[in-house]
């Protein structure tokens, strides 16, 4: 018995030490993350963390830090101009323009005139916090990909995941361990103590027992029935998957070099997910805002593919082409050929899907139902559009209930009906055919 106990403490000790190890380890690093991000900002005057933020979601459309895009490089833009200066440009620039500073009329006449957004909404100490970005040093090329592409993060948390998963399953282990070493233990006491087992008969076999038992032959035939039914269900929900599809465009548009490479909000040119039904094309017009001084491609060339950079400046001509665009004369000859985008997601016309209210008011992101899109050089349908799909996120999706008086109250009514903290937006009703059919 002594040696039992003896045993039980030892084991139990060395799972204390083990978790002990894991979490200081992981605490660690957040520390030192956290102390070496405040060293920067303490330099500086501003927090470039959340100037990196206010810089991909403001400027980087127009912006990149090293290399000239639509504005000019902004890296140690702090040193060429000094702070009261930049807080009246960027708040709002043109009218520095009107007034005749020279620097910024300079500057303007130098990019063609382009007009550069005002952004009366930011505060001094938002636009501290970008310039402290702007003086991040250059990435060195074998370190560019970490953070350049959105998805950058990820592998942090998988290997957290992992080791928790490790550690349970080791844990998991020692339990067994532990009790088989207790019930060897207890029988060789007993044995000592003269305690003699109680044979039991032979069982008659579970097969035999469970064809007599009626009660089990009637439950297995509904559980069958109703998988079967459950994968039919599944089968018709599949009718008219498109999923994958990725037609030829009459302009080969990189949502990868654009959305990804350039950072450009998806509704710099999709403006109207948020505000209605449809989330529609952007009009060539929108192109031109960027493409007037943007005339040739110069970013990277994948090519394995194909895509050179002679290839992808040929189809800023189709552009041109397209919107009638003379660059010789800087100005439009009038004659268009207007571009016919090949449609891509299309639900029947018997389904109703609203982008404005999973967009806005359920605050999805578009990469949810559309996925990586700032990956994709080529556009392609990521989801299947299935009823199947929609109804399973509806009911695995709870409501955003924060702020919004209507919801409040009827959560409250619903969860007493259902008895939960929480309700899908199954529960609100969004399995109702009419809801989402005509
Ligand atoms: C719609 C495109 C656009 C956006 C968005 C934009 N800019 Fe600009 N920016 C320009 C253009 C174009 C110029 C060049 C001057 C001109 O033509 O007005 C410029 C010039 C500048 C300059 C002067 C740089 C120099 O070297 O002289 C600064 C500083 C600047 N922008 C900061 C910002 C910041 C900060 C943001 C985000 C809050 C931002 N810009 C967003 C287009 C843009
Ligand atoms: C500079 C403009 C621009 C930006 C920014 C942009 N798109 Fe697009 N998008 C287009 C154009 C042009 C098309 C049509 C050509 C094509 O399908 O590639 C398109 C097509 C699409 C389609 C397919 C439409 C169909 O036919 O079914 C989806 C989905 C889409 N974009 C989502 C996004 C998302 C999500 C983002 C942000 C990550 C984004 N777009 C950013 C211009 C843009
Ligand atoms: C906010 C600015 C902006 C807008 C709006 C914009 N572009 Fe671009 N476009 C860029 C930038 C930046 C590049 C990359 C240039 C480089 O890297 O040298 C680019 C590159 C391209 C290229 C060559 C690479 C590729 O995608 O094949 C084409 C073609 C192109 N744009 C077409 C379009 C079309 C069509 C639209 C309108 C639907 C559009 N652009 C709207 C900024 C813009
Ligand atoms: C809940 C899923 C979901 C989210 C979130 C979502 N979309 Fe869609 N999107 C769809 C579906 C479904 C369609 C097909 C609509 C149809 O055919 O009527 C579609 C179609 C589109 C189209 C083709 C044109 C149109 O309006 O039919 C574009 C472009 C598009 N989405 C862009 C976006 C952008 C940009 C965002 C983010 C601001 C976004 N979507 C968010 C599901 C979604
Ligand atoms: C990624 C999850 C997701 C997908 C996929 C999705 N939805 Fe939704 N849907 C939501 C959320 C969240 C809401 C709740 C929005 C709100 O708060 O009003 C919602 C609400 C709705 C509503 C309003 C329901 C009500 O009770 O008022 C309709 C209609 C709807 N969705 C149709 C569709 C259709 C059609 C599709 C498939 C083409 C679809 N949804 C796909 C998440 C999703
Ligand atoms: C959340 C939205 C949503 C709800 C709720 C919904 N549907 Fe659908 N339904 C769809 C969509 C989207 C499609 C088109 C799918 C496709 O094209 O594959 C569809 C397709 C169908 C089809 C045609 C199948 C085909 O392949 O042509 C039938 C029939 C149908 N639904 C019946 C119903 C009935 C009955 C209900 C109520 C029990 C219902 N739906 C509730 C979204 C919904």
């Amino acid at each position: 018995m002594v040696k039992l106990r003896k045993l039980l403490t030892q084991l139990s000790l060395l799972l204390l030490a083990l978790m002990l190890t894991f979490s200081s380890t992981t605490y660690a690093q957040e520390a030192s993350a956290e102390a070496a991000t405040e060293e920067v900002a303490a330099d500086l005057g501003g927090d470039p963390v959340a100037g990196k933020t206010l810089f991909n979601a403001n400027c980087a459309a127009c912006h990149k830090l090293y290399d000239r895009a639509v504005g000019p490089p902004l890296f140690g833009v702090g040193d060429k101009y000094d702070k009261e200066w930049l807080y009246a440009w960027i708040k709002n620039s043109q009218e520095l323009v009107k007034a005749g500073d020279p620097d910024a009329v300079k500057i303007f006449e130098e990019y063609n005139q382009s007009v550069m957004q005002a952004f009366p909404a930011l505060s001094n100490e938002d636009i501290d916090n970008i310039i402290a970005y702007t003086y991040t040093p250059k990435p060195v090329p074998t370190a560019a990909t970490t953070g350049a592409s959105g998805g950058g993060g990820g592998g942090d948390s998988t290997a957290t995941n992992n080791i928790i998963l490790a550690s349970l399953a080791l844990v998991f282990l020692l339990l067994v361990v532990m009790l088989l070493l207790v019930t060897k233990t207890l029988r060789r006491i007993a044995e000592a103590n003269g305690v003699e087992y109680e044979v039991k008969e032979a069982r008659p076999s579970i097969w035999s027992a469970f064809v007599h038992n009626q009660f089990m032959v009637f439950v297995t035939a509904i559980l069958l029935l109703l998988a079967s039914g459950y994968f039919a269900y599944g089968w018709m929900m599949q009718v008219g998957v498109d999923q994958g599809y990725a037609p030829i465009q009459p302009i080969h548009y990189s949502h990868k070099i654009h959305a990804g490479a350039n950072q450009i909000d998806c509704n710099y040119c999709h403006s109207s997910a948020r505000k209605s039904k449809h989330s529609g094309i952007p009009s060539l017009n929108v192109c031109m805002n960027c493409h007037k001084n943007i005339n040739q491609y110069n970013g990277e060339e994948d090519l394995a593919n194909g895509y050179t950079k002679e290839f992808y400046t040929g189809e800023i001509k189709k552009l041109y082409e397209a919107v009638g665009w003379d660059e010789t004369t800087q100005s439009y000859t009038g004659e268009e050929k207007p571009v016919k985008w090949v449609r891509i997601h299309n639900l029947p016309d018997f389904a109703y899907f609203n982008h404005s209210q999973h967009v806005t008011v359920a605050g999805i992101e578009c990469q949810t139902c559309h996925g990586p899109v700032e990956e994709m050089e080529i556009m392609y349908q990521f989801s299947p559009l299935t009823m199947g799909w929609c109804i399973n996120c509806h009911r695995e999706t709870n409501v955003d209930l924060k702020g919004n008086d209507y919801y409040q109250k009827v959560h409250e009514e619903l969860s007493k009906k259902y008895g939960v903290d929480k309700l899908t937006i199954a529960q609100m009703g969004g399995l109702e055919c009419g809801k989402c059919h005509y």
